[in-house]
């Protein structure tokens, strides 16, 4: 297609190391829906008549009905899916499929087609993230008041309610989902009709393009229509911020369901055995999304290092744009639906983590608060105080409200009977009603509040 001013041909390394179609042939169902766009405007501006740019409308279709039904063929002479779409049309329908490419370079041609399926996967992952919530949701209400250990250097640090901790990640995907519709606002408009680099002097109508593509606007600057790339460094960044949550609540289950712990039961469905050992079952999937964390941090860095110095406007490089982009968002839709199906129907053992959580000294800070508020003791002198009696009760191998009452008195005469009651794990929980906090009214509050913006039913 573009072989005019050349003698030979390319040489057969030349061919390999220029095709992209084993990859973008991706793009078809965007490239036919931009080739549409453009040669209905250009039929309507009459720079193609109305004819030609009908028979261009109904080959396209079937070239469309011919990759839907058999797969985009590959063939590396015809280098992309661009070449390969506008080759097919021209068998179909002869030489007027030459009028397509009128006031059109593959340079905005490919950056349109990319931001079109750039848009879809952020649409995608969108829906998997809201998915993702409400299964959240349903388990943290189930779990509001279920207590486990709260860890900090996972150490025991304070009781929690297991409902409390699963709504940290609903948390963590509202601000993924907001990261991606952000992007998806700045991505929004439409490269086509950037030409090559200089725009065209035909007398195109972008407006039009445009907003048959469904775009906000066209571009302002042919120039960098034709060279950006942050829609697609914006998208594979949310993404990878999104896999390193869902890449830390795979690391939790993976703790969790080992036999120390036994704090949750994975989903047969989303586990597997071993070949030498009966009893294994092991959490593949969430080890493997922990995996695709560093693969889809790999995609964005790969991206990043490609577009780096890259002179206006268009270079051969950004070609290799699209493998990572494609890479990172299967592995994403994968790891979203993994963590989705294990927060669903993991089984909680809700009487183990219990029972962690009364070991390790979990409600010292209860003990120091209490000596704040009751006895009116200077925190830091309360923690101290505590300190003593976690000594005192470690040496001695028994919790802290074990302790009785003359030996923590012994360790300061103003600690009375009353201690007790706040030294049990519902109590320290039930405690923590400050906003955002863990107490079950809290958690509940919270539910209630992410179940009216997810559009379900209150509980
Ligand atoms: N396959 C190319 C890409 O993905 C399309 C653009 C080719 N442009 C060019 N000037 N050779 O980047």
């Amino acid at each position: 297609m573009w072989g005019g001013r050349f003698d030979g041909g390319p040489s057969a390394i030349m061919r390999e190391i220029n095709a992209s179609i084993p990859f973008d042939k991706a793009l078809w169902r965007q490239d036919i829906a931009a080739s549409k766009a453009h040669v209905t405007m250009l039929g309507a501006q009459s720079i193609v008549s109305g004819e030609d740019a009908k028979a261009i409308l109904s080959g396209l279709d079937k070239v469309a009905a011919e990759f839907e039904a058999n797969g985009v063929p590959e063939d590396w002479a015809l280098e992309d899916i661009h070449m390969t779409t506008e080759s097919r049309l021209a068998e179909l329908i002869g030489p007027v499929a030459g009028r397509l490419h009128t006031a059109r370079s593959r340079n905005d041609q490919v950056a349109t087609d990319f931001k079109l399926w750039v848009r879809d996967a952020i649409d995608q992952a969108d829906a998997g993230l809201e998915a993702l919530q409400k299964a959240l949701v349903i388990r943290a209400g189930e779990h509001a008041a279920s207590i486990m250990p709260g860890f900090t250097h996972l150490q025991t640090a304070q009781p929690v309610t297991l409902g409390h901790h699963l709504m940290a990640y609903y948390e963590m995907a509202a601000r993924d989902r907001s990261r991606l519709a952000d992007a998806r606002v700045r991505l929004n408009r439409c490269p086509l009709g950037s030409a090559a680099l200089a725009g065209t002097g035909f007398a195109i109508d972008r407006e039009m393009t445009a907003s048959a593509l469904g775009f906000d606007a066209p571009t302002d600057n042919s120039l960098d229509g034709v060279s950006d790339r942050d829609f697609a460094l914006d998208y594979l960044s949310a993404a990878a911020q999104c896999v390193l949550h869902l890449s830390r609540l795979a690391e939790e289950f993976v703790l969790w369901a080992s036999q120390p712990f036994g704090w949750i039961t994975l989903p047969d469905g989303l586990s597997t055995g071993s070949s030498i050992m009966p009893q294994k079952k092991n959490p593949d999937a969430a080890e493997l999304v922990r995996g695709h964390s560093g693969r889809i941090t790999g995609c964005l860095v790969s991206l990043m290092v490609t577009m780096k110095g890259l002179p206006l406007a268009y270079s051969k490089d950004m070609q290799d744009d699209k493998p990572p982009v494609f890479e990172a968002a299967s592995l994403l839709a994968l790891s979203i639906a993994a963590m989705t199906g294990m927060v669903a129907e993991a089984t909680f053992r809700t009487e183990r983590m219990r029972q962690a959580a009364e070991l390790g000294y979990a409600t010292a800070t209860d003990l120091a608060d209490w000596l704040v508020r009751e006895a009116d003791i200077p925190f830091r002198e309360a923690h101290h105080i505590t300190g003593t009696a976690v000594k005192l009760a470690e040496a001695r191998g028994i919790a802290l409200d074990l302790l009785p009452l003359d030996e923590l008195k012994a360790i300061d005469a103003r600690i009375d009977e009353r201690v007790f009651s706040a030294l049990s794990v519902e109590a320290s929980v039930a405690a923590r009603s400050s906003h955002g906090g863990t107490a079950p009214n809290q958690v509940r509050a919270r539910v209630a509040d992410a179940r009216k913006a997810l559009g379900m039913d209150p509980v």
